[in-house]
């Protein structure tokens, strides 16, 4: 089957849109967000707590880790990333652009690829626009994305500018080895163009419009919430959302806080990833949407109320405040599970809010009213 996006309707008030995405492993209801399932497992959670839960549509990998372990030998004699996890909905993996440059040590980037020292063991690995996009394809995500560069922030103008043309080269080569080999595992992959340009518009602007010129089922925009201030955010988001084609799916990479969600979706953002919400519940930082709180502080010790009584999830309603900040004074592993479940179940409700607002028409002054409240800490 071919991946298909379908737009459903558009908000009468902002750029916010819903829509339907048609995958081979199902359907993704956007906007959305996408846990981060980094090395095959969204850390803490179950598969079937994902899917139960937390009520996930899809799933991030990332092809840096995957590759450095188990490694392409083990997901190919799995049959792909979906039979070795046995998670079979649809799942993306990022390329490595954002962790070969974060995560890895030694890296020097020349035209050719990226080489680096794997952080696990200091073993030396070059990855190419090419073999990124045959590495993807043994992983078998239904979304892979292009190999970039993620400008770092503060960047100078003239590496940004350098470094966006290179990004734009390398596409043009994973586009090329994308189109030259076949799926591995029987059903279809889209390969996701990725918008670059730091915090310049004019280098934004050529680079959506270089990323709107591919014929791809959906398109990404990266090397944002690297630091940046919230107005370069959303104005970078903005701008880029403005030249990207309407039609087609829109993937802010990396953002980020609930109400960064709710700013992007006005702006015309589809989809989302971010750790935020799993690498902070293991810190025991809970959201809400009257805001977060952080159950170390003590101020819970004797609040027995649950973390949501009217969470949709029933991990949320059945344990109490009280309880799980024990749970993280005791180092106890349940904590930072309750809390990722927790976490990562907000998120979506939040989107599958913004959604229903947006089908509604009523969705820019639901977000009015609901940004405020998320910032708050409680
Ligand atoms: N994740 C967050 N930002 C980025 C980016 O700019 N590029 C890639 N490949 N992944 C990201």
């Amino acid at each position: 089957m071919k991946m298909k996006f379908d737009l459903e309707a558009n908000d009468p008030h902002s750029n916010a849109r819903a829509g339907c995405l048609h995958t081979a492993h199902g359907d993704i209801q956007t906007p959305i967000f996408m846990p981060v399932g980094t090395v095959a497992t969204v850390k803490g959670v179950h598969q079937h707590e994902l899917t139960n839960d937390i009520k996930a549509q899809i799933i991030l990998g990332n092809t840096y880790h995957l590759y450095l372990r188990p490694g392409t030998d083990i997901l190919e004699q799995a049959g792909g990333l979906h039979k070795f996890n046995g998670w079979d909905k649809p799942i993306l993996t990022d390329s490595g652009g954002y962790q070969v440059f974060s995560l890895a040590h030694r890296r020097k980037i020349k035209e050719e690829g990226a080489t680096f020292a794997s952080h696990i063991d200091g073993s030396k690995h070059l990855f190419t626009p090419e073999n990124v996009m045959d590495v993807q394809r043994k992983i078998g995500a239904d979304i892979i994305m292009a190999f970039d560069e993620c400008t770092p922030y503060p960047c100078e103008y003239k590496y940004a500018k350098r470094s966006m043309h290179m990004t734009h080269r390398w596409l043009k080569r994973c586009w090329t080895r994308f189109n030259e080999t076949e799926p591995l595992y029987g059903y279809e992959q889209a390969l996701f163009p990725i918008v670059q340009g730091s915090v310049y518009k004019d280098l934004r602007k050529q680079s959506a419009e270089t990323i709107a010129s591919y014929d791809s089922v959906g398109n990404a925009i990266g090397g944002l919430s690297v630091g940046e201030p919230h107005e370069d955010l959303y104005e970078m988001t903005d701008l880029v959302c403005s030249i990207l084609p309407k039609e087609k799916p829109r993937y802010l990479m990396g953002v980020g806080t609930p109400a960064n969600l709710l700013e992007c979706i006005a702006l015309g953002v589809d989809m989302f990833d971010c750790v935020m919400p799993t690498r902070n519940a293991r810190h025991a930082l809970i959201y809400t949407k009257n805001g977060k709180m952080n159950l170390k502080n003590a101020k819970w010790k004797d609040d027995f109320s649950p973390l949501d009584p009217e969470a949709p999830n029933p991990t949320s309603r059945f344990y109490t405040k009280a309880y799980v900040r024990h749970l993280f004074a005791a180092g106890e592993l349940l904590g930072p599970q309750i809390a990722s479940i927790h976490n990562l179940s907000f998120y979506l409700w939040l989107v599958g809010e913004a959604r229903k607002h947006i089908l509604a028409g009523d969705f820019l002054a639901w977000k009015n009213e609901m940004v405020p409240k998320l910032d708050q800490r409680l």
